[in-house]
């Protein structure tokens, strides 16, 4: 899990990789390097973050990487680019060659010097022992050597082009005038191009300074659509805020706004099935278990659903199913191989994703676009909001289409959607209230999170932003379970955040929340109701909306409860420790 930047144009390559390296950070950033042609290759690289990078060297051609370690510890050393025995050829790469023992050995019995751990170093010697004075050939050679998932962009001292490849790992171009660029993300050089061509699978790209050109892996050329991004470098800057994730909380309405404009144009959602599997990761994990709620509730079929690392490795089943994969960068690389699993057992396949072309999107066969834009932030929030807007879209749309509820129902359901925006602004109006909570939370140890029925799921998602940022432990509860175990945990001044929507729970919820402050816990409310004041320590009033909405509000109050809990910790929110944006290693 990595980005990886080449350039080839009239710029200053180093600004040019070095300010793209920046953006990609979220890929990843235990250590980052740059290889430049400037008489010879000349490579500054090392373990840490951009800013360590000492580039006294410059050039208008070159690779950049910034990198997340699955194999080899992050030292100098492990860092990319990582180049031949001679120095005349280096790399980047993004995934992991599964095969690169078999590839070093044989390599090693030829003479070639390996000097990292990293799987990735095979390619460079590969292309050096493969190499006649020409890196596309040399390239073409090279690549079906290799098995697993990679995307790779090599150079060579004496040529002036770069060559890249796909293989289940992003890479996108960027169409310049006599400048071109090749990426693992857009942002990384949307502030030059948003001409962009997105690679599939398969595919190899030759890039110099006044062309562009793509092909399969056998040498074929492919024809590929340049497309025109719209968002611009900005929407991927932080925009005054202090950080990423703050941005990105408030922008919410916007993201929820956008999704659901774009599904109100779409009348292919005529399917057949008789049940629905969903399968995810984290947060669009708890994503899955919201739709779960929706579907059966407005449906009436069962919905099961499946953390994805778990769904790889079941047994095959038969079933007249939908098999819905939810992932905001497409790229997980449990969710693409669980996706690839329902393929082959003969399951309709669908995915919400929030990254045009990512890889999820060919694995399946219906896609639903979420329109949050990029999110940077590790922790996702509007790429959730997001992905439940869509969720809702497809359920309410599903009922219709089936006749479970009729034209009046459908208005209102539709209508209580069109109103989430605007319910998620009126939300985050209560920040300097949920600032005053995270003060005094920010001091403790443990954090429960209870709730019940739809917003079980949301508070699963309030301990995981809990967690994921400010490092202090937290568990979500369905708050009926407490008596069977977790209540144990409850002593006096432990924080507990209790979810009470006015819904068909709300008195078993409220009785719970007598429960636990009677253990003497400090408790916290989040409800429409004025009558919780009376049960809590402390009282978060949401706006009202319809119980089957109460996701959206409820969630909003705990990510912000979460950002300002770890910003007073002073913890580095955008890039929590030992995570990543997108993770496409298992
Ligand atoms: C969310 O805050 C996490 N960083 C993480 O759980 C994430 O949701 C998970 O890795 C799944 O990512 P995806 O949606 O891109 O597949």
């Amino acid at each position: 899990m990595c980005g990886i930047i080449g350039y080839i144009g009239f710029r200053s390559a180093r600004e040019v990789l070095l300010r793209g390296l920046k953006r990609l950070e979220y890929r990843g950033y235990d250590s980052a390097g740059v290889a430049i042609v400037n008489e010879g290759i000349k490579i500054e690289k090392r373990r840490g973050y951009i800013e360590k990078l000492k580039v006294n060297f410059d050039g208008t051609l070159g690779i950049g990487h910034t990198r997340w370690a699955t194999h080899g510890v992050p030292e100098d050393r492990n860092a990319h680019p990582l180049t031949d025995c001679h120095g005349k050829i280096a790399i980047v790469h993004n995934g992991i060659i599964e095969n690169h023992m078999e590839l070093k050995n044989e390599l090693a019995e030829k003479g070639h010097k390996f000097l990292s751990d990293t799987d990735s170093e095979v390619i460079a010697h590969l292309l050096e022992e493969l190499y006649e004075g020409d890196l596309k050939k040399a390239f073409f050679r090279m690549i079906k050597k290799l098995k697993g998932s990679f995307a790779i962009a090599a150079i060579h001292a004496d040529e002036r082009r770069i060559m890249a490849a796909k293989m289940e790992s992003p890479l996108v171009v960027g169409i310049g005038d006599h400048e071109n660029f090749i990426a693992s993300d857009i942002p990384a050089f949307l502030e030059y191009t948003n001409r962009v061509m997105v690679l599939k699978d398969g595919e190899i790209c030759e890039l110099t300074d006044d062309f562009v050109r793509i092909y399969d892996f056998e040498g074929n050329k492919r024809d590929k659509k340049v497309k025109k991004v719209e968002w611009s470098i900005e929407n991927a800057e932080k925009s005054g805020y202090e950080h990423f994730m703050l941005k990105e909380i408030f922008e919410q309405p916007r993201a929820v706004d956008e999704t659901l404009h774009s599904l109100f144009s779409r009348n292919d959602m005529n399917f057949d099935f008789s049940k629905v599997i969903i399968v995810a990761c984290g947060t669009s994990y708890h994503a899955g278990l919201v739709g779960k709620y929706i579907m059966e509730e407005l449906l009436h079929i069962p919905v099961e659903v499946y953390y994805a690392s778990e769904y790889r490795y079941r047994p095959n089943v038969r079933d007249n199913a939908l098999a819905l994969f939810i992932t905001q960068s497409g790229e997980t690389a449990d969710t693409l191989g669980a996706a690839k699993k329902a393929r082959e057992e003969g399951l309709l396949t669908m995915a919400i994703t929030n990254v045009l072309g990512s890889s999820i999107t060919n694995y399946v066969e219906y896609v639903l676009y979420t329109h949050a834009g990029p999110e940077i932030g590790v922790a996702a929030t509007k790429t959730f909001t997001a992905q439940l807007a869509s969720l809702y879209y497809f359920a309410i749309q599903q009922a219709k289409i089936r006749g479970m509820i009729g034209m009046r129902r459908y208005r209102e359901l539709i209508n209580g959607l069109r109103k989430i925006p605007y319910k998620i602004e009126n939300t985050l109006v209560r920040e300097r209230r949920i600032i005053k909570e995270a003060e005094k939370i920010s001091k403790k140890r443990d954090i429960f999170f209870i709730a019940r029925s739809i917003n079980y799921p949301i508070a699963l998602e309030g301990a995981l932003k809990m967690k994921e940022i400010s490092y202090i432990h937290a568990e979500g509860y369905p708050a009926g379970e407490l008596k069977h175990g977790p209540l144990a945990l409850i002593s006096s001044g432990v924080p507990v955040i209790a979810l009470a929507p006015l819904d068909r729970t709300y008195e078993k919820m409220l009785s719970n929340i007598k429960e636990v402050a009677a253990r003497g816990a400090y408790v916290i409310g989040i409800s429409s109701q004025d009558e919780v004041e009376k049960y809590v320590n402390s009282w978060i009033k949401v706006p009202d909306v319809e119980p089957i909405f109460s996701p959206f509000v409820n969630v909003v109050v705990l990510q912000l409860l979460a950002y300002h809990t770890a910003r007073i910790l002073g913890r580095e929110i955008d890039k929590p420790r030992n995570l990543a944006k997108s993770v496409t290693v298992e």
